[in-house]
């Protein structure tokens, strides 16, 4: 836990226990913005703990690269751990470099074009199936098209319908409780209340289907090229060799559990995110359209258009910015060191919030606009480093980096080709309180097939 010799200024309104949970659960993105406005490192209250959040690109820069000093760690990795269990995303300093390059092949560029073409199916079957004046719920409807995706190219699963849905619940379910567990003391997350019941069920069902994967792997021994056959390659390779760098059993199971969790809610909560924005700004929108309608020529969108679909891309990284899906994370110092003039004891908890620095005043002119021309390349030129983290930074930034925008930009430009979305009575935009990823509450919106254009 923090000590207070490290004397940030501490943000008003945290309660006994619980600490800020309530304005982080009710306005997370207005508490974030605030922050910068304390000072550019700050202390908030996770539940009991007290933690530093860096409100300044540089800090969190350094926070976010030097990654041995401030680990993967603190109240929200603790959580995951005990859950998700120690894969490539919350293993410690000591085991990263290790994991990571057993998972990196999966995610080279010369693999994208394959995991492109599964990704355009999904987005035209995804979008085949809406009705022209009926009511989706865009969140909904995404998540299945980006958890699919992650099936059948990491896992080359057939992903049907069963084995989608088996996931979906579990995945769900998890990933809204996830952060929600850092204010909760540990004790109360061991009583059989019906919201711990559930929790556990669905960490045991997901468990569960994934035993399924791995067993129905080893069955057929084939190597299908896949993430998987590559993690299980590198066990066989222990057993042979005894130079212990495979990895055990608990170790697939919990990188197959860490990129189902992080590869599904953080693409759909991006794409779902866009669209809101561009139904408030029309004039976005429709250069969305031109460019869309421009490069694909009433064709389907293929993987090799988006390098041309250069506005699409902006959109994206700016609906990123404004609501980027990895909004709360932690780390734990190893050792003292100082941060922005203060000194931090170790074992002192720091927070990575990204909004608390992506919504700042000083570093964005009017930061709450949508304004995708942010990031043509020579304004972008001039931000500093940390100054957009929605995928992190450093060694331990997000390995599905490339894979997730080559996705979010085709399910956009598939969607906007054929659809114009509105949004229906009973939407609610509100994030999900406490949710893992930052994400709306309920997205209806009315689909109107556009005409002249195929559907
Ligand atoms: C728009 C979509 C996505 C966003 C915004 C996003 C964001 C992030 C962020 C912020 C981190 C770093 C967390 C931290 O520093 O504590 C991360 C890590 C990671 N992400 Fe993503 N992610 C996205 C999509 C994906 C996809 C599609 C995959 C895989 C299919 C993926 C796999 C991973 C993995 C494996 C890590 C851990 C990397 C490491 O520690 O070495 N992500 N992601």
């Amino acid at each position: 836990m923090a000590s207070r010799t490290c004397a940030t200024p501490v943000v008003p309104g945290a309660f006994p226990m619980v600490g800020h949970a309530w304005p982080l659960m009710r306005r997370p993105l207005r508490f974030a913005q605030s922050l910068s406005g304390h000072g550019d490192l700050v202390e908030v209250r996770l539940g009991p703990v007290r933690a530093q959040v860096p409100c300044d690109p540089e800090l969190l820069w350094r926070v976010l690269t030097d990654d041995r000093l401030f680990d993967k760690g603190g109240p929200f990795f603790d959580r995951v751990r005990a859950t998700i269990g120690n894969g490539v995303g919350a293993c410690p300093y000591g085991e990263h470099r290790r994991q990571r390059r057993l998972i990196q092949p999966s995610f080279q560029p010369a693999r994208l074009k394959g995991y492109a073409a599964v990704m355009e199916e999904e987005a035209a079957a995804l979008t085949e199936r809406w009705d022209d004046g009926g009511v989706i719920d865009a969140y909904r409807s995404l998540f299945g098209a980006a958890l699919r995706s992650v099936l059948r190219t990491l896992f080359a699963t057939r992903a049907g319908d069963a084995v989608v849905d088996r996931f979906r619940t579990s995945v769900e379910t998890v990933l809204q409780q996830l952060t929600a567990r850092m204010f909760v003391p540990a004790p109360l997350l061991r009583l059989p209340l019906p919201v711990n019941r559930r929790f556990d069920r669905a960490v045991a069902d997901l468990r569960r289907g994934i035993d399924d994967l791995v067993a129905e792997r080893r069955r057929d021994r084939t190597d299908r090229g896949d993430l998987l056959s590559a993690l299980m390659t590198a066990q066989d390779d222990e057993n042979g060799t005894g130079c212990g760098t495979g990895l055990t059993d608990t170790e697939i199971h919990d990188q197959v559990l860490t990129m189902l969790t992080a590869g599904s809610d953080s693409v759909t909560a991006a794409v779902s995110w866009a669209l809101y924005l561009l139904d408030r700004n029309p004039e976005a929108l429709d250069r969305l359209e031109r460019e869309v309608d421009a490069v694909l020529a009433g064709r389907a969108a293929r993987g090799d258009d988006v390098p041309a679909l250069a506005h699409t891309g902006r959109v994206i990284t700016e609906a990123l910015r404004l609501y980027p899906p990895g909004w709360l994370f932690t780390r734990v110092t190893t050792a003292e060191t100082e941060l922005g003039g203060h000194r931090l004891p170790p074992g002192t908890t720091v927070a990575f919030c990204a909004p608390a620095v992506h919504r700042g005043r000083q570093l964005y002119d009017d930061p709450e606009e949508f304004d995708p021309d942010r990031w043509l390349p020579e304004r972008a030129r001039t931000l500093p480093r940390g100054a957009f983290t929605a995928f992190g930074g450093g060694a331990r930034k997000c390995a599905g980096e490339a894979y997730a925008l080559t996705e979010c930009t085709l399910l956009l430009a598939t969607i906007v080709s054929r659809w114009r979305l509105r949004p229906a009575p009973g939407c609610d935009v509100r994030p999900v309180a406490l949710s893992t990823a930052l994400r709306p509450r309920r997205l209806l919106m009315e689909t109107s097939a556009r005409r002249g254009l195929p559907k």
